[in-house]
Parts: C-alpha cells; sequence; structure tokens
C-alpha cells in the first residue's frame, strides 16, 4: 500500500504549503489554498519499456557531441510550422493554452486531421460524436487520425501502446487523471503528475505530444507555473471571440524563436490561414472618412498595416469618457495630454474613443503617431488623405521617437501600395531606391501641418 500524504496547494498560482492558510503568500490571493491527497507514486504509469531502458549518461566534450541536422516534423499548416520554428521537434511538449471558445480544439483538431502521419487525438472534453461532427465541418478526410476519448493516463498509455501514433494530441491536460495521485482532475498535483507522465512517455519513445491548456480569468495557464517550466514549448492562441481573427504566438520555445506569429481566420469550416494579414486589417473604403489613420507596425517578426479609428466628441456628461478597444487607455490618456500640452490642441473637454479594427490588440509603441494622426482627423473632421501611413513613437516632449524594424515598416507599406509615411527624423534609413516617400519629422506640429496644413 502506498504512503498517503496530504499537501496544500494554492489552486491560483501552485505554490505548495505543509499545513493550511487563509492568504496565499505567493500570489496574495484568498481562500486559494486547498488540502490535496498526494499519494507518493511508486511508479509512474508510463512504464520504461526494458528495452529502451536509460542509459546512464556520461559527460562529453562539447567539441565531440555531433550535431546531425535536426528532424522535425512538419505540421502541414505553415503558420503552425513558423510559430513553432519549423515544425514540431520530436520528443517534445508542446502547450496550446487560450481562453474557452477562442479554437484551440479546432486547431489541433484541424492539424490533427491533415497530418499525414499516425495521430492520436485524445479528448476528455467532448464525446467521439462531438469531434465527429467538428471533423465534419473542418472537412480534409484523414486515414490516420484516431480518436479516444479518455481521461485516465493508465488507460491513455495502454492505448498508446496499443496504436502506437507518432503524434498525440491531449485535449485539455486539466481533464487528466492518473490513479497514483487521488486528488481530483484539475487540481495541481493531478496536472503536475499527468504531465510529468507525459514528458516521460515523449521522451522515452520520441514521440511528440500537444497538450491543451485553460487559462485563468487572469490570462495565465491554469494550473501550476510549474507547468510552462515543464513543457519544452508554450504557445498561446488569442483573439477576440467575437472577430474572426485568431493570432498564435509562442511564449516560450526551447527550439526556436519566441518573436514569430501566426495569423488565423476563423470560418465556418475551421481556420483558415492569413498569409498577407495587412490586406484584410485596411478597411477598403475609397471615400475619405476623418477619424482614421494606417500604422505600420511589427507584430513578432511579422510588419502588419492596422487601421485606427477614433472618435472625438464634445462630452455630453461633465467628465469626458476615453474609451479604448485592443489599445493600452492608459497610453491614450498620456497622448492626449501630450497634444494638449505640446500641441495646444484643447481635448480636455472632450469624449475619446478609439478602436483598432479588426478585433486584435496592439501595443506596439510606433503606433503613436498613427493614433495622434486619427485623433486630430476626428478632431478637426478633416480625413487623412488616402496613402498616407504612419511609424513612430511619441514622446511625453512631443517630440517624434525613432522605432525599432524601421525598415521593415517601411516596405510593408510600399508593397501595400501606400505613397507617403511619417517616420522620426532620428531613425537611420538605409533603403535606397524606394517608390514611398518617406517623410521625416522631429515635433507633431510638423505631422500637423504636413496633414492639414
Ligand atoms: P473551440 O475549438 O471549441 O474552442 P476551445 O477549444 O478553445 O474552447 O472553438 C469553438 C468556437 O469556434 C465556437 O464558437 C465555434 C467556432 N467554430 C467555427 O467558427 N468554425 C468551425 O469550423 C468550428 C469547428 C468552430
Ligand atoms: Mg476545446
Amino acid at each position: 500500500m502506498a504512503k498517503t500524504k496530504t499537501t496544500f496547494f494554492c489552486q491560483n498560482c501552485g505554490t505548495q504549503y505543509a499545513k493550511w492558510v487563509g492568504q496565499c503568500s505567493a500570489c496574495k490571493e484568498w481562500n486559494t489554498v486547498v488540502e490535496e491527497l498526494v499519494q507518493k507514486p511508486e511508479k509512474t504509469a508510463w512504464k520504461t519499456r526494458s528495452n529502451t531502458a536509460r542509459k546512464k549518461a556520461k559527460p562529453v566534450l562539447v567539441k565531440e557531441i555531433s550535431i546531425e541536422r535536426e528532424v522535425r516534423l512538419d505540421t502541414f499548416d505553415l503558420e503552425f510550422n513558423r510559430v513553432l520554428g519549423g515544425g514540431i521537434v520530436p520528443g517534445s511538449l508542446v502547450l496550446l493554452g487560450g481562453e474557452p471558445g477562442v479554437g484551440k480544439s479546432t486547431l489541433l483538431l484541424q492539424i490533427a486531421l491533415k497530418l499525414p502521419y499516425k495521430t492520436l487525438y485524445v479528448s476528455g472534453e467532448e464525446s467521439q460524436k462531438q469531434i465527429k461532427m467538428r471533423a465534419d465541418r473542418i472537412r480534409p478526410n484523414s486515414e490516420t487520425c484516431l480518436i479516444l476519448t479518455e481521461t485516465k493516463t493508465q488507460n491513455i498509455f495502454q492505448q498508446i501502446e496499443a496504436t502506437e501514433p507518432d503524434i498525440v494530441v491531449i485535449d485539455s491536460i486539466q481533464t487528466l487523471h492518473s490513479d497514483y495521485i487521488e486528488s481530483a482532475a484539475g487540481s495541481i498535483s493531478q496536472i503536475r503528475e499527468c504531465t510529468a507522465e507525459l514528458i516521460k512517455f515523449a521522451k522515452e519513445t520520441n514521440t511528440p505530444v500537444i497538450l491543451i491548456g485553460h487559462i485563468t480569468k487572469d490570462g495565465s495557464i491554469a494550473g501550476p507555473k510549474i507547468l510552462e517550466h515543464m513543457v519544452d514549448t508554450v504557445l498561446q492562441f488569442e483573439g477576440d471571440r467575437n472577430y474572426v481573427y485568431r493570432i498564435l504566438r509562442s511564449l516560450k520555445n526551447r527550439f526556436g524563436s519566441t518573436a514569430e506569429l501566426g495569423i488565423y481566420e476563423m470560418q465556418s469550416g475551421g481556420l483558415r490561414q492569413v498569409n498577407n494579414p495587412s490586406e484584410i486589417l485596411i478597411s477598403k473604403n475609397d471615400e475619405g472618412l476623418s477619424g482614421t489613420a494606417i500604422a505600420s507596425t511589427v507584430e513578432g517578426m511579422r510588419p502588419l498595416m492596422i487601421e485606427i479609428q477614433a472618435l472625438v466628441s464634445t462630452a455630453v456628461y461633465g467628465t469626458p469618457q476615453r474609451s479604448t478597444t485592443g489599445y493600452n487607455a492608459k497610453r491614450l490618456n498620456m497622448l492626449l495630454a501630450v497634444l494638449e500640452k505640446r500641441a495646444g490642441f484643447k481635448l480636455g473637454a472632450k469624449d475619446v474613443f478609439l478602436n483598432i479594427t479588426g478585433g486584435i490588440s496592439v501595443d506596439d509603441p510606433a503606433i503613436d503617431l498613427a493614433v495622434i494622426a486619427a485623433i486630430l482627423s476626428s478632431n478637426e473632421d478633416i480625413p487623412i488623405e488616402k496613402g498616407i501611413c504612419f511609424a513612430a513613437e511619441v514622446g511625453l516632449a512631443g517630440e517624434i521617437r525613432p522605432v525599432q524594424r524601421v525598415e521593415q515598416r517601411i516596405l510593408e507599406a510600399e508593397k501595400l501600395g501606400f505613397t507617403t509615411i511619417y517616420v522620426s527624423k532620428n531613425n537611420k534609413i538605409g533603403l535606397k531606391n524606394t517608390k514611398i516617400r518617406v517623410q521625416l519629422a522631429t515635433r507633431i506640429e510638423d505631422v500637423v501641418s504636413g496633414l492639414f496644413g
């Protein structure tokens, strides 16, 4: 009989306590510490096969380690490959996090259905029928994708041994439970144990495993932070569920850069890869409307043209309202203060609404100048000429500051047919033979006089 033991875990952050406390000393949350029955695992669920039993490791001189070209499994999804750094590394654990309903199950089922390798899709959330219905919506006819609805890791490993898949998808880690731990599925100790078992399986058989993880209200992946440390790659799928665009980014990647980004569009038949995001984020409006400005931003490694809309109107109530969608409200207040103090625009008694179209959210400071241009255009009710875009940060003194990767931004703007781009005079630009006119500015006034005469 295994020795039973109980431990107290904070359900919010995973900190472990020897006795119950009312407030977690790590994350300061109240009433989150819960007693969990932990049974010392005498063996883990994934049994090492005798013939693959680990050899004892010996130290090797660095120069003697040979590196063959690493093989990666192609996922047949360009955006997913890009974010992973060129495909899945065999034996790696990938964690995909995201809010409920954002499309995590859809994305992974879609990839599983497309893969020509034998794939085992384990779902603890939906029945086989539900998954079949979803698969029919997504459509690629797969000969190699197996569906298993099971939550107990011991049974999952039994099926894995019976079917020997090339890749395993688990939807979701919070629904799994292991017999060796007595606490409920989704609790800290269960998540930790199940992940450890899966890691052991992945490393020993060189099979990649993709886990889906739920995220908590504040946006972090539910379960202990340790989950993120245990896996090799953490991906986040984000997007407003009321909009169609979804962004896949990597928060941690042991085998590649975390600066890459994948963009999808949610359609009635699954997720579509978006190869030229700029074209869809800008509305094709021919008549000039006041209050819109285009910014050239960089998300991850990719340049992206986005449209910013502002509405400035006289405040009806005593306190003017400031409201933003997809942009930091504090930054908007700061820019309004700069406009008031440094450029003499009286916006103190006006309501200001700001919106980044397409439902995406941007925190690149290089869109500051476009935000200011949109606000002034709405305030003056003068549209900004078609073909003008912006890429510069605005400082507290009202100065136009340089931004990184300015050349990439200029080239993207040129590619999409823009004729003028405003950037900071302090940006070093080594581009030659560009058709686009690069307008250098040092102060807000330079831009205002250029735009509104
Ligand atoms: P889902 O993958 O279940 O989200 P998660 O696993 O992250 O909770 O996505 C559910 C949403 O996606 C749901 O609102 C319906 C929508 N959807 C489509 O728009 N098109 C489709 O082809 C599919 C399968 C889902
Ligand atoms: Mg799901």
